[in-house]
């Protein structure tokens, strides 16, 4: 079942971290990274610039609530590495950069036991007003027992459990951001003395297992309400959760072929949950070394290699056994039983078929399987080989920030534009009109039940109180 017919623009959004070490660790240390320069607003601020001038699609940051690993042992090797601790909230940085940028999309993770529901929900509505529609939440369930202990549980959550409370989770702020306030109950009526219609305005009345929410919602309809929603779980639940709720999902697949697997499949699920299959867009992770001749990527690539720190790739990667213990390098994947990234595993077992994959090929597999080194012209034959199975955009990951960037806009990108492969101009509006060519989730999307939802049920309100 492939759904594409080239030549299509991709979409390419520029994968970050609001910190030093997001993914290729040991990288901080060249002197022109940037990174290190994470709590400078102003980093982020000439980096959406510069993405913006550049027409990517979105800038998308990932996020953390806790170091990884296990949670009860000596975490100094994140710390000396600078992986992912230090780092700052990426949803109030978007604040900044939504009013320093017109176009380009903007996306946070939050995970769903960080942040109570209504509360979220109401940081993201705002956003999504600052920005004129151009946010968007990657929907994250958590992989670490610290980042648990962080927010008062003993540790990670079991993994079906998780997506079970991600689920509630999504409801509620489906219910907020679709079904609280109608389109037209902001009336801004001077002589009326009636700023809202109290009649247009409900409360959702939320009683679930794990959160009580009665609102309604206090921020007034955004440009997108729903923000675009993003997510990147890859194991059995996980592309269930995505196939529901997402609109765009993130894959590390080792190969075009496991893309096409991976992405054919969420696709069914979709089907089966009422979707049709193009209301999700596929982005593969990759990062890019690029020369004007293969030898000068050869010799870029070297250099990369030189700086690449193992430790930070296997501490980045550590998979925790049932007792939240990390599992030595050399285990057998076959012999894993882990709570965390189970869809990872599944994929790089999968991938590896000449001998036994272990835990260090996940940290390897991030590491070199998902770059591509070679000429602009080498780099857009093997996109559009990835775009042929299915892929509708890529995550680029940096090694350096900007350069890694500024490259690919001034080397790759017009090339991908000579054979109409990268967009030359932004389509105006929300985040989800570019995409997707509309503002408002589709009605097969489960957030739209709640549309209208809420209105009969509640007293009538008087007016003018
Ligand atoms: C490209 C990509 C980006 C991700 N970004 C984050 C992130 O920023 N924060 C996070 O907590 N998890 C992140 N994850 C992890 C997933 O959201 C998910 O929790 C993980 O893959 C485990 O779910 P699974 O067992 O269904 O695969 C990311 C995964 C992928 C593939």
């Amino acid at each position: 079942m492939s759904t594409h017919h080239s030549p299509q623009p991709l979409h390419f959004n520029a994968f970050v971290m609001n910190t030093t070490s997001h993914i290729h660790h040991g990288q901080w240390r060249r002197p022109d990274a940037g990174q290190t320069e994470f709590t400078d607003v102003n980093t982020w601020i000439n980096l959406a610039q510069t993405l913006e001038a550049a027409k990517f699609d979105a800038m998308f940051f990932a996020d953390v609530v806790g170091h990884y690993g296990d949670a009860d042992a000596d975490y100094s090797v994140y710390v000396n590495e600078g992986l992912q601790i230090p780092s700052n909230d990426p949803t109030v940085l978007l604040g900044a950069l939504a009013v320093s940028t017109e176009h380009i999309g903007l996306a946070t993770t939050s995970n769903v036991f960080q942040s109570h529901p209504f509360q979220f929900a109401r940081q993201l509505s705002t956003l999504d007003h600052i920005s004129g529609g151009r946010i968007a939440w990657n929907i994250v369930t958590g992989t670490q027992d610290n980042g648990s202990r962080n927010f008062g549980l003993p540790r990670l959550t079991d993994h079906a459990e998780r997506y079970a409370w991600a689920a509630e989770y999504v409801d509620v702020t489906y219910k907020l951001w679709e079904g609280s306030w109608d389109e037209d109950a902001v009336v801004k009526d001077r002589d009326g003395s009636r700023y809202s219609d109290p009649a247009k305005v409900h409360k959702i009345n939320h009683v679930g297992q794990r959160y009580s929410v009665e609102g309604p919602h206090l921020p007034p309809p955004s440009p997108q309400r729903t923000p675009l929603l993003y997510q990147a779980g890859s194991s059995a639940s996980g592309r269930d959760f995505a196939a529901r709720n997402a609109e765009a999902v993130f894959i590390i697949a080792a190969n075009p072929e496991i893309a096409r697997q991976q992405i054919e499949d969420t696709r069914r699920r979709a089907v089966e949950a009422g979707r049709a299959p193009e209301d999700i867009k596929f982005f593969q992770g990759l990062s890019f070394v690029i020369g004007e001749t293969e030898e000068e990527a050869q010799r870029k690539l070297a250099e990369y290699e030189q700086y690449a720190s193992v430790d930070g790739y296997l501490a980045h990667a550590a998979l925790v056994d049932p007792e939240g213990r990390v599992y030595p390098p050399e285990t057998p994947l076959k012999d894993l039983e882990t709570n965390t990234q189970r869809g990872f595993s599944e994929w790089v077992s999968k991938a590896i078929t000449d001998r036994e994959p272990v835990v260090a090929d996940i940290a390897w597999r991030s590491h070199r399987n998902n770059r591509i080194v070679g000429t602009p012209e080498q780099i857009a034959d093997h996109l559009q080989e990835w775009q042929a199975a299915g892929v509708d955009g890529i995550n680029v990951i940096n090694w350096v920030i900007p350069g890694s960037f500024e490259e690919f806009a001034d080397q790759v990108l017009p090339v991908l534009r000579e054979r109409g492969l990268a967009q030359t101009e932004y389509t105006l509006g929300t985040l989800r009109q570019k995409l997707f060519g509309r503002d408002r989730l589709p009605h097969t999307h489960p957030a739209a039940q709640y549309r209208g939802a809420f209105a009969d049920l509640e007293e009538s309100v008087p007016a003018g109180v």
